[in-house]
């Protein structure tokens, strides 16, 4: 396989196999000297940070050689950190925060990275102390603590969730410089709890009940209403997310979990549902999470969250430091089911190739794609685009905003392109 100028190029389909004369280095860096370590960690961290940081670990500059083979490692501890060499964070604002999507691996989001969106705050809750209470158009209205709801069978689901504001700048152009400002929003977590079904079964469904107002005990009071027939299948009441119990800031002690839906109907901190006629109209589906369409007219209860992808690497504000092999590195997913196919071009959509997918490929959650790219060193414009099992295809730029307008600020999904100049800068446009 050769590309245009006939160079030899990775087999696609050959994952991890660079070709032969790529210029793919792993040489080890030299282990650091007592000083580098203590210095490059004040650095950093700042001075403080650097002492508590790196306590378990003072063993190895005490020893002066910088050699961790001569000298015991730190000791096992109760709940477990990253290396202090490692410096990932999130993107915060007061009332959100991003992903830092091109520092990942795999599909899983580490839970304290995940993404967070909250409207007045997260709220500190002891868990035995919540309560769900079910009411409204049902036979018997149900009030139930954490440990009973923990009693139902549970279920274990690896999702996405993806903020419909994600990407909402890129409206108006391209505005945002890295894509975790960009496309940071968006986290996958495997999630753990009770079927929706289960529970509204205890209670039982009375005649005329369609929609189901959900409700958070946090300082906004998040409130929602969801078309019942769209969410009983698959929704859940989650107590846990990789593993542990959920995060503060995803909901402790219990979220509801929509897969495929805007994330906002994911209420946290969740406290009621209440089964109704018809929708609640409340604040978040009528002045929020509205979509403004170009005739004046708004969408109203635009809950699927449409096929979408991103190349996290490389990525607007990295650089590509020399020239040969790359692997482009990206995320696809769909609110409507599983990715298909995922297509990659490195000359602005001129001509588009196959990128493999990572298993596994689950519906309604992050897909990994990787492909084998050649950088001559030359002026390329990297996308990617999402094809999901509806056929479903991620529009172009120009193709979006015929249909929507500008005036939209959720529900952006356009492909995202990353230019890269002679110097192996990359940059949104
Ligand atoms: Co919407």
């Amino acid at each position: 396989m050769t590309d245009k100028d006939g160079k030899s190029m990775p087999n696609e389909r050959e994952p991890g196999v660079p070709s032969r004369d790529a210029p793919v280095t792993t040489r080890p860096k030299e282990p650091p000297t007592r000083r580098a370590f203590l210095t490059g960690a004040t650095s950093l961290f700042g001075a403080a940070a650097a002492h508590v940081l790196l306590a378990p670990f003072l063993g190895h500059a005490a020893n002066g050689s910088g050699d961790p083979t001569r000298v015991p490692g730190a000791l096992a501890t109760e709940y477990g950190r990253r290396s202090p060499f490692e410096r990932a964070k999130r993107l915060t604002k007061p009332q959100r925060s991003r992903t830092p999507l091109q520092d990942l691996h795999g599909i899983v989001t580490p839970s304290a990275l995940h993404f967070e969106r909250h409207h007045n705050g997260v709220p500190l809750i002891d868990p035995a102390k919540h309560r769900l209470l079910v009411h409204g158009l049902v036979e018997r209205p149900l009030l139930f603590t954490l440990a009973e709801l923990k009693r139902f069978p549970s279920i274990s689901r690896l999702v996405f969730i993806e903020c419909s504001g994600n990407s909402g700048k890129e409206w108006k152009g391209p505005k945002g410089k890295t894509v975790q400002e960009i496309h940071g929003l968006t986290s996958t977590s495997e999630w753990t709890g009770v079927r929706l079904s289960t529970v509204l079964s205890e209670a039982g469904l009375t005649p005329g009940a369609a929609w189901m107002l959900a409700e958070g005990s946090d300082a906004a009071a998040m409130t929602r209403s969801l078309p019942l027939n769209r969410v009983l299948d698959e929704a859940l009441l989650c107590y846990a997310q990789n593993g542990e119990p959920l995060r503060p800031e995803q909901g402790y002690p219990l979220r509801l979990l929509v897969p495929g839906y805007e994330g906002n109907t994911c209420i946290k901190w969740l406290r009621r549902l209440k089964l109704v006629a018809s929708p609640m109209m409340t604040r978040e589906e009528t002045s929020k999470y509205t979509d403004l369409m170009p005739d004046g007219t708004a969408r109203q209860f635009t809950f699927d969250m449409e096929a979408k992808s991103v190349i996290t690497a490389p990525s607007g504000g990295q650089r590509l430091k020399k020239t040969g092999y790359v692997e482009i590195r990206g995320l696809a997913w769909s609110g409507r089911g599983r990715v298909e196919k995922v297509e990659v071009s490195v000359d602005g959509g001129k001509n588009w190739r196959t990128a493999r997918l990572q298993a596994p490929v689950l519906p309604k959650c992050h897909t990994r794609f990787c492909l084998d790219w050649w950088w001559d060193g030359g002026k390329a414009v990297l996308q990617s685009r999402c094809i999901d099992e509806t056929g479903y295809r991620q529009p172009a730029r120009q193709d979006l905003v015929e249909v929507r307008g500008t005036n939209s600020y959720y529900h952006y999904n356009a492909i995202q392109s990353w230019q890269i100049d002679e110097a192996g800068n990359v940059r949104n446009g």
